[in-house]
C-alpha cells in the first residue's frame, strides 16, 4: 500500500472575494500535493471555507441575504476560482456542512465534560443606552465614559478553553524539533504568548447567532477557532476514528500564512491534546504576498484578482509566477512588472523557445522522424548529467518548501539545453550529410530533456506538460513499458520515443512590456482624468517640526473589537521596550485576528487621548483606499518591534 500524505490549506473566510494572496497558499499546497502524487504517495489534499461568525452574518445582512444564501454564493465563486487554477484538492470542507457542525457540537461537549471548557464571565459596568461594557477604571465619575449615562454592574457569560493547562506541553513542543517552520515563528510564540503566561481563550459568544449552538447551553454559539481548526479532522470523519482518520491523520504538513500562526501552533495542538489525538507533523507558515505600493495596491480586488490574471496570461503563468518569484517563507512583493518579466524571460524565452526550436528543427531536418543511427558528442555529457540529476535537486528543494529553488533547478536545465543548441549548432550540422547522425543525436537529446522537463514542471504547471508532450508526439510508455509521465522516467535520459512531432502554438507568447502594463493599469479602477479633485493647498512644515514626530514600527500582539463601537479596534502593540494600547477606526476593514503578529507603522508621541472610553497611546497609520476605504501601512521585511522610522 502506498504511503499516505495529508496536506491542508487554511480554510478561507468567504466574506469577500478571494485574492491573489489566498491563491498563493492554495497553489503552493496544490504543487506539493501534485508532487507527492507524482512520487507515488496516496495524497489527501484538503481545502475549504470558514463560514460561520459575526463578520459573515454582517456581510450577509449588508447583501440582504440570509447567512446561508450568502455563503452559498461566495462558495460558488471560490469553487470556480479553484477550478480555474486547476487546484487538485481531494476534498472541500465547508464549516456549514452538517457533518462538520455535528462534530463540532460533539467536540465542545467532550471538552466541557472533561473540564477543558468552563463557563466564566466578563464582568463589567453596563450602560443600557449604549449597550456597552466598561471596566471600573474606564468609567468617568462612575458614569458611562461615552454618553455619560448611568451604569450597572453586570456580567456576560462566555465559555473559555483552558489553554493555560497546556502551556508546558506547548512550550516543549515549540522548543523541540521542527513542528513549526520557520523556527523563528515558534520562538515568537514562546516569547510573546507562553512566557508572559498563556491565557485561556473565550470560545463561545452570545452576541450573534450564525454558528454551531452548544448542545449543553444553546444560548451560546461556537466562536471561530475551535469550529475552524477542527475542520482538519472533521473532514476525515472525526469523531469516527476509523477509515480516513486512521488512514491520513496526523497531517504531514499544514500550510498557513504567518498571520494565523498563533492559532495553529497554540490553540490547535492544545485542542488535539485535549482530544487525545496525535499532532500534525509540521505546520509551515509562509510569508505574505505584498502588493506594490503604487497602482496595484489600489486595485487589490481587481488586477490582483487571480481570475483576471489567469484570463490574461493563462493558469500556468500565474501559478509559475506565484511560486517562482517569492521565497516561500518570506514576504514578497507582487508587481505587474515582475509578472510580465517572468513570463517573458523564463516561460516565453527559455522554455517556450526551447520547445519551438527543437520541434521546428526535428520537423525540418527529419520529417520522417529521428533515425536510430545517432552519434554521441563531447557536448552531451554535461547536459545529460544535469538532466538526470535535476529531479533529485528539485525534490530536495520541495521537501524544504523551497518552491522557488525547485523551479530554479528546472529552469537551469532549460537554459542549459538552450546553451547546448548554441554549442552544437544544428543548422551547421545540417549542411553536411556526414553529420546527420550527430544532428539526430543533438535533436534527440533536446527532445529527451524536454520530456524530462514536462514531468518536472507537472506539480507547478498543469497545462504545459500536456502541451509539451503533444508537440513532441511523445508516446505514453517507452519500450519497457515505463510510463513517460512518471517520476521514475524523469531521472533517466534516453527514453524519448515519439510518434512524430507536431508544431503547435507557442507555449507562452512573448508579451510587450509597455502594452501589458498599460492593460493592467486600465483594469485597475483608478481615478479618471476628469474626475481628479483640485489639489489641496498643503502647508509647508519646517524640517525641525517634522523631526518632532516619532514614527515607529510596532507588532500587534492582541486585537479586540469594542462592543457597540462598530468602527473601532483596540490593539495591544509591542514596541520592544514597551507595550501600548492603541484604539483605531479600522474595524470595518480588518478583523482583529487578521492583525495579530503583523507589523505596522505608528505615531508614538501623540498626546494620549480617550476613544470610546479607552486610552489610546498612539496612532496607527493608514492610507486611503477608494472613496471611503483604508488600508494599513506595512513594511517589506520584519524588523525589531520599536524600530524607528526616519
Ligand atoms: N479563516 C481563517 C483561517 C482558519 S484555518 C483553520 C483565515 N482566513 S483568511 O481567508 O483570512 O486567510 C486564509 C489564508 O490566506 C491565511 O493563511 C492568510 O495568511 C492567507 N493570506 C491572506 N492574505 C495573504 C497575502 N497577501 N499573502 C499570502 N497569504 C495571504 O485566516
Amino acid at each position: 500500500m502506498a504511503e499516505t500524505f495529508y496536506i491542508t490549506t487554511p480554510i478561507y473566510y468567504p466574506s469577500n472575494k478571494l485574492h491573489i494572496g489566498n491563491a498563493y497558499t492554495t497553489v503552493a499546497c496544490d504543487a506539493l500535493a501534485r508532487f507527492k502524487r507524482l512520487q507515488g504517495y496516496d495524497v489527501m489534499f484538503l481545502t475549504g471555507t470558514d463560514e460561520h461568525g459575526q463578520k459573515i452574518e454582517e456581510s450577509a445582512r449588508e447583501a440582504n441575504l440570509t447567512p446561508q444564501a450568502f455563503v452559498d454564493r461566495m462558495y460558488a465563486d471560490i469553487d470556480q476560482l479553484w477550478k480555474r487554477l486547476n487546484i487538485s484538492n481531494d476534498r472541500f470542507i465547508r464549516t456549514t456542512d452538517a457533518d462538520h457542525e455535528k462534530a463540532v457540537a460533539e467536540i465542545y461537549q467532550r471538552l466541557y465534560d472533561q473540564g477543558d471548557i468552563y463557563k466564566s464571565e466578563y464582568e463589567g459596568w453596563y450602560c443600557i443606552s449604549d449597550e456597552a461594557f466598561w471596566t471600573k477604571s474606564q468609567l468617568s465619575d462612575g458614569r458611562c465614559p461615552d454618553c455619560g449615562g448611568e451604569v450597572h454592574l453586570t456580567k456576560e457569560s462566555s465559555y473559555f478553553f483552558r489553554l493555560s493547562k497546556y502551556a508546558e506541553r506547548l512550550e516543549a513542543l515549540l522548543e523541540s524539533g521542527d513542528f513549526v517552520v520557520p523556527k523563528s515563528r515558534a520562538n515568537e510564540m514562546i516569547q510573546n504568548f507562553i512566557k508572559p503566561g498563556l491565557a485561556d481563550v473565550a470560545v463561545t459568544r452570545t452576541s450573534f447567532d450564525w454558528g454551531v449552538r452548544l448542545p449543553f447551553d444553546p444560548e451560546h454559539v461556537a466562536y471561530v477557532w475551535i469550529d475552524a481548526l477542527s475542520n482538519y479532522i472533521t473532514a476525515l470523519g472525526y469523531p469516527n476514528l476509523d477509515d480516513d482518520m486512521k488512514k491520513y491523520w496526523p497531517a504531514d504538513v499544514q500550510l498557513i500564512g504567518k498571520d494565523i500562526v498563533r492559532f495553529h501552533v497554540l490553540i490547535w495542538p492544545a485542542l488535539l491534546m485535549a482530544l487525545d489525538l496525535p499532532l500534525p507533523k509540521q505546520i509551515y507558515a509562509h510569508g505574505w504576498l505584498l502588493m506594490d505600493g503604487g497602482k496595484m495596491s489600489k486595485s487589490k480586488g481587481n488586477v490582483v484578482d487571480p481570475m483576471i490574471l489567469t484570463d490574461l496570461y493563462g493558469v500556468d503563468a500565474v501559478r509559475y509566477f506565484l511560486l517562482r518569484e517569492m521565497p516561500f517563507g518570506q514576504d514578497g512583493n507582487f508587481t505587474n512588472e515582475s509578472l510580465i518579466l517572468r513570463i517573458n524571460s523564463d516561460l516565453a524565452n527559455d522554455l517556450g523557445n526551447l520547445l519551438s526550436r527543437t520541434v521546428a528543427m526535428i520537423e525540418k531536418y527529419f520529417p520522417q522522424g529521428l533515425p536510430n543511427d545517432r552519434q554521441a558528442g563531447p557536448e552531451d555529457d554535461e547536459l545529460l548529467g544535469l538532466a538526470e540529476a535535476t529531479a533529485e535537486k528539485m525534490a530536495d528543494a520541495l521537501d524544504h518548501y523551497n518552491f522557488s529553488a525547485a523551479l530554479g533547478h528546472i529552469f537551469t536545465l532549460v537554459s542549459r539545453a538552450n546553451k547546448y543548441i548554441d554549442e552544437t549548432m544544428p543548422w551547421v550540422l545540417a549542411k553536411n550529410e556526414d553529420d546527420r547522425p550527430r544532428l539526430a543525436a543533438v535533436l534527440y537529446n533536446l527532445a529527451d530533456v524536454l520530456r524530462i522537463v514536462a514531468v518536472l514542471v507537472s506539480p507547478f504547471m498543469t497545462e504545459t506538460p500536456g502541451k509539451i508532450r503533444e508537440a513532441l508526439g511523445l508516446k505514453e510508455t517507452d519500450a519497457s513499458g515505463l510510463k513517460l509521465d512518471s517520476w521514475e522516467s524523469a531521472k533517466k535520459t534516453g527514453l524519448f520515443v515519439s510518434s512524430g512531432v507536431k508544431k503547435g502554438e507557442n507555449l507562452f507568447p512573448r508579451l510587450d512590456l509597455e502594452e501589458s502594463l498599460e492593460v493592467l493599469e486600465k483594469i485597475a479602477p483608478g481615478k479618471k482624468e476628469d474626475e481628479t479633485e483640485p489639489e489641496e493647498e498643503v502647508p509647508i512644515v519646517e524640517f525641525d517640526d517634522f523631526l518632532k514626530l516619532r514614527l515607529q514600527i510596532g507588532t500587534v500582539i492582541n486585537a479586540e473589537s469594542i462592543p457597540k463601537a462598530k468602527k473601532l479596534l483596540k490593539l495591544e502593540v509591542d514596541f520592544g521596550k514597551e507595550q501600548r494600547q492603541i484604539v483605531s477606526g479600522i474595524a470595518k476593514q480588518y478583523q482583529p485576528d487578521e492583525l495579530v503578529g503583523k507589523q505596522f507603522v505608528f505615531v508614538t508621541n501623540l498626546k494620549p487621548r480617550k476613544v470610546f472610553g479607552f486610552e489610546s497611546q498612539g496612532m496607527i497609520l493608514t492610507a486611503q483606499k477608494g472613496e471611503d476605504g483604508l488600508t494599513l501601512l506595512s513594511i517589506l521585511d520584519e524588523v525589531e518591534p520599536g524600530a524607528a522610522i526616519s
